[in-house]
């Protein structure tokens, strides 16, 4: 038996004109796998980079990883879920953009009841990738109270779940962001300090800010814009997590800037090897409900489209015109 579904597809990589609705047939689960009906998917910017072709994906192409909704169907083998659990992901591979679709158990986690399908929706992808920066990316010695960080994009979807959560660690994160208005709520979600970088040199802010010593570490997922500047912006022994691109790909690094500029770590990490298994993925997962669910993070979800409307979204996100996280319904 199939069940109808509307998702969108790419034929071809491109702007968001080649982001089309089209009716598919569901069927039932293998082993490992369930079948989901979502109430909301969330939007990442990791699906403009496969839109664009940047992470060469395969084509034809659905996309979307993120999700939330109720399990319909359970695969042989699947003992974490049940029929009529409420659930939500973030999962390889890309199709969440659709109302039902069979997919891996493994990072499908239950959801908890204080917590709605439209911020499972909107949190998973983004809250996941903060729990790993802030907890396991760190500088040797770890991360402390009081250590200063600076975070790029500080009002984007993870950008205002990452001022929360380093709040919450007592970090002092400085934040940067494009607008006066992006930094503000920025502060208000708990960046200690915050930085329009479009108007000021954020390598000198953040030398003044932490009275010349630098931060101990620096999350970037700006990208080509920003990667050097943020080397500069790190003490001694300073890490540098590069983990996005939206002004574009970081180019090649000659390894020895690394050492002129004091001995300095860079990696480049992704969501994905942290939930490589169905531990880890779940360890991490209650641990971002748990931040929600004390009240701690608050999932700010200031837009919402319908499914259809995606293209609209897209638009919105590359244009540096959203804030927080954007959800589309179904
Ligand atoms: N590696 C991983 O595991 C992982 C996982 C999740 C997300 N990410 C990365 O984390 C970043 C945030 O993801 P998100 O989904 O929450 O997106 P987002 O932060 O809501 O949106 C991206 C933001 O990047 C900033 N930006 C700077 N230069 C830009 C440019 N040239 N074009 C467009 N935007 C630009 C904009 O904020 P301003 O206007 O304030 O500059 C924009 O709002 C993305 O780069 C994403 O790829 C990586």
């Amino acid at each position: 038996m199939t069940h109808s579904s509307r998702a969108i597809r790419i034929q071809a990589y491109g702007g968001p004109e080649q982001l089309e609705l089209v009716h598919t047939e569901v069927g039932e689960p293998g082993p490992g796998e369930i079948r989901i009906r979502h109430h909301a998917v969330g939007l990442n910017y990791i699906d403009v980079y496969q839109r664009t072709g940047l992470y060469g994906n395969p084509l034809p192409l659905a996309l979307g990883m993120e999700g939330a909704g109720v399990v319909e169907a359970v695969g042989e083998g699947v003992s974490h879920l049940q029929v009529g659990d409420r659930a939500a992901y973030a999962s390889q591979p890309p199709g969440s953009y659709c109302e039902r679709r069979v997919m891996p158990a493994k990072c499908v986690c239950k959801l908890p009841d204080a917590i709605s399908f439209d911020e499972g929706a909107a949190m998973m992808l983004k809250g996941l990738t903060t729990q790993y920066l802030l907890r396991q990316t760190q500088p040797q010695g770890g991360l402390k109270a009081g250590d200063f960080i600076l975070f790029h994009a500080a009002a984007g979807g993870v950008g205002l779940i990452a001022c929360q959560w380093a709040k919450a660690m007592g970090l002092q994160m400085i934040g940067t962001a494009g607008s006066d208005d992006k930094c503000a709520l920025a502060r208000e979600l708990g960046a200690s300090h915050t930085i329009n970088y479009r108007s000021e040199d954020f390598v000198a802010r953040v030398k003044a800010i932490t009275g010349g010593q630098g931060v101990k570490a620096v999350y970037d997922s700006v990208g080509a814009d920003t990667f050097m500047k943020s080397l500069d912006c790190l003490q001694p022994f300073g890490l540098l997590a590069t983990y996005g691109n939206a002004s574009g790909k970081v180019p090649p690094l000659d390894i020895g800037v690394l050492a002129a500029k004091g001995s300095l770590y860079v990696t480049r990490p992704t969501l994905f090897t942290h939930i490589a298994t169905r531990e880890r993925t779940q360890a991490m997962a209650d641990d971002l409900f748990a931040m929600v669910t004390s009240g701690q993070v608050k999932i700010r979800i200031d837009q919402r489209y319908k499914l259809e409307d995606v293209a609209q979204a897209h638009r919105d996100l590359e244009a540096r015109k959203t804030t927080g996280c954007t959800i589309l319904t179904v």
